[in-house]
């Protein structure tokens, strides 16, 4: 049993970390495997538009930093991601990670994930304001359900600015943990 976690933000502990890692640790404690990836970190280029991934090949043909997290997502179960919101949408680059996604579609749209698995969605942002967020995370969870996950849960979690001001947000880390709990139950169920 695998749990992946994909960070967007390139604060590494901050907010988004926070958040994911407070999930995680519920996994974790279960007896799950956690691998973490930092997009920020992992020296990944943008889809180049080649449409490989849709001809000749089923993956994308770039390698480089993103090459193994297309394995880690297909073998890990759930995969829990974050990301930012900067400027109304996600932080850059965690919508570089998405459009690296584009190999998750088949020529036909139909997406190539394997089938029944979850995926998380926190959205973190510092003005409090639940719409914008919802507004910027609605796309995404759409997105990530067209790939191929069977479920994808949207966590938002505005009214969190600072480096490290979610460890004083009590609320917003219990819903976390809930709701991975609840991801728990229904991969086990
Ligand atoms: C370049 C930049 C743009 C931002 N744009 C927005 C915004 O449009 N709306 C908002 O509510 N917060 C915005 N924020 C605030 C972040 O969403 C907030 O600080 C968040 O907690 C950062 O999460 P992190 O610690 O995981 O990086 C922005 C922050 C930066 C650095």
């Amino acid at each position: 049993m695998k749990v992946l976690v994909v960070v967007g933000s390139p604060r590494r502990g901050g907010n988004t970390d926070i958040v994911l890692g407070n999930m995680a640790d519920v996994f974790e404690g279960r007896g799950f495997e956690v691998n973490k990836v930092y997009l920020n970190e992992i020296g990944m280029r943008g889809c180049q538009g080649c449409m490989s991934c849709k001809k000749t090949a089923e993956r994308c043909v770039q390698q480089d930093g993103m090459t193994p997290v297309y394995d880690l997502i297909q073998s890990s179960d759930p995969v829990l991601m974050g990301a930012p919101v900067y400027l109304w949408d996600v932080a850059g680059q965690f919508k570089l990670f998405v459009d690296r996604c584009f190999a998750f579609w088949e020529r036909s749209y139909r997406g190539r994930i394997r089938p029944g698995k979850t995926a998380v969605l926190v959205t973190v942002l510092g003005q409090d304001n639940f719409k914008l967020g919802s507004s910027v995370s609605e796309k995404y969870v759409s997105l990530f359900r067209s790939f191929g996950f069977s479920r994808v849960e949207p966590l938002v979690l505005p009214g969190v600015n600072s480096r490290g001001a979610m460890l004083d947000r009590e609320d917003h880390l219990a819903a976390a943990r809930e709701l991975a709990e609840r991801v728990l139950e229904g991969i086990r169920s």
